[in-house]
């Protein structure tokens, strides 16, 4: 194993596939069939479960033991008898399941995989915003920092927002975080006056805007709309539904799961697929008979894609990197994750 200084920038394993680190993630391997087997023999070795989001790389839902939504995963993680979790995810998703089984290793196969939408808030910008209401309910997305989750009374997933929101008693001022548009899809669907909504964004779902969905939409009459409500475009494809451009029905609201749900039962032979694109590869394994298409081709994250062949290769045989949150931080966090995951349905994945 070749090293530089204390962090190892290199490396090759028994079948002689080589590793490098660079600025952007690890490179250099080919996800082979050879890559695979090797992969799951040292899975076994760590006594390690592997869980995939639905944005992974193709190849790294292939290899998991489970691939599902947020919702999924988190479950997954809490109910797992492996005493090692690796998370091909971003780096809050590995929090989540460190706060859920402190007794744990929790791996990442590349800690620099973070998430523009859980930089954008702190536990300090959240502090200061509840201190401006009378005793409110602080409703989180998972998409945060176990910072903002130890100061959440409960945390929320796109599968069961509306579900925790509705939790709420109706006289309870609630502040919903870090999300606009899904914050925004929840007050449609509960109506909710005092629901009060942080200003922040994921860049590669605020980025599949309504212009462009409109101009989708127009070319592709009979296709369904599966939008996640992270999208900018969320609101606009209620209001392409409202004026009649697209019937109401064909127009679904849906976290990624609950999208292999939706393309296993709609008798559409299209379907416009609004949110990160990795999704399509578990859509289409799905319902192949399906042409599934991304509203928007370049709405690809960066830090989902950090988790290459190389990054877990590397991971499973070097046991590295190793999630920690400060145990004070994880015991307030806990009773608001448990809150997320004992609230509502997934799709897929369980
Ligand atoms: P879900 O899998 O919960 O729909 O989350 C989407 C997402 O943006 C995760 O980063
Ligand atoms: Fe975060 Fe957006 Fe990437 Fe999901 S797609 S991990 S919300 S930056």
């Amino acid at each position: 194993m070749a090293t530089t200084g204390t962090a190892a920038t290199a490396g090759t394993v028994t079948t002689g596939h080589a590793w490098e680190r660079t600025d952007t993630g690890y490179t250099g391997v080919v996800a082979d069939a050879e890559w695979a087997r090797e992969i799951r023999r040292l899975a076994d070795e760590r006594d390690a479960v592997l869980l995939a989001h639905n944005y992974q790389l193709p190849e790294i839902q292939d290899v998991a033991d489970h691939t599902g939504d947020s919702l999924a995963l988190s479950r997954i993680a809490a109910a797992s008898t492996a005493s090692t979790i690796v998370f091909c995810g971003v780096h809050f998703m590995a929090e989540t399941a460190k706060i859920l089984g402190p007794g744990k290793t929790v791996l990442i196969p590349d800690e620099r995989a973070g998430c523009s939408l859980a930089d954008s808030i702190t536990a300090e910008q959240l502090r200061e915003w509840k201190a401006g209401f009378d005793d409110p309910v602080v409703v989180s997305y998972v998409n945060t920092t176990a910072e903002v989750k130890a100061e959440t009374d409960i945390c929320c997933t796109s599968s069961n927002a509306v579900d925790v929101v509705r939790s709420v008693p109706a006289d309870r001022d609630v502040l919903f975080c870090p999300d606009q548009f899904l914050g925004a899809h929840v007050q449609r669907e509960t109506g909710r006056e005092n629901l009060h909504v942080w200003a922040g964004e994921c860049h590669v779902h605020a980025g599949i805007n309504g212009p462009e969905l409109a101009e989708r939409a127009a070319a592709n009459p009979d296709a369904d709309l599966f939008i996640h409500p992270e999208c900018g475009c969320a609101t606009s494809a209620l209001y392409l539904a409202g004026e009649g451009t697209v019937p109401e029905d064909r127009v679904k609201i849906l976290s990624t799961g609950q999208m292999l749900d939706a393309a296993r039962e709609t008798g559409a032979s299209s379907v416009l697929v609004a949110t990160e694109v990795g999704m399509l590869h578990q859509l289409r394994t799905a319902a192949p008979e399906i042409d599934f298409r991304a509203v928007n081709d370049r709405a690809s994250c960066r830090y989902m894609k950090m988790i290459t062949p190389a990054a877990l290769l590397r991971c499973l045989s070097e046991g590295a990197d190793e999630v920690h949150v400060p145990l004070d931080v994880a015991e307030r966090a806990k009773a608001s994750v448990e809150r997320m995951i004992a609230i509502g349905t997934s799709g897929g994945g369980e």
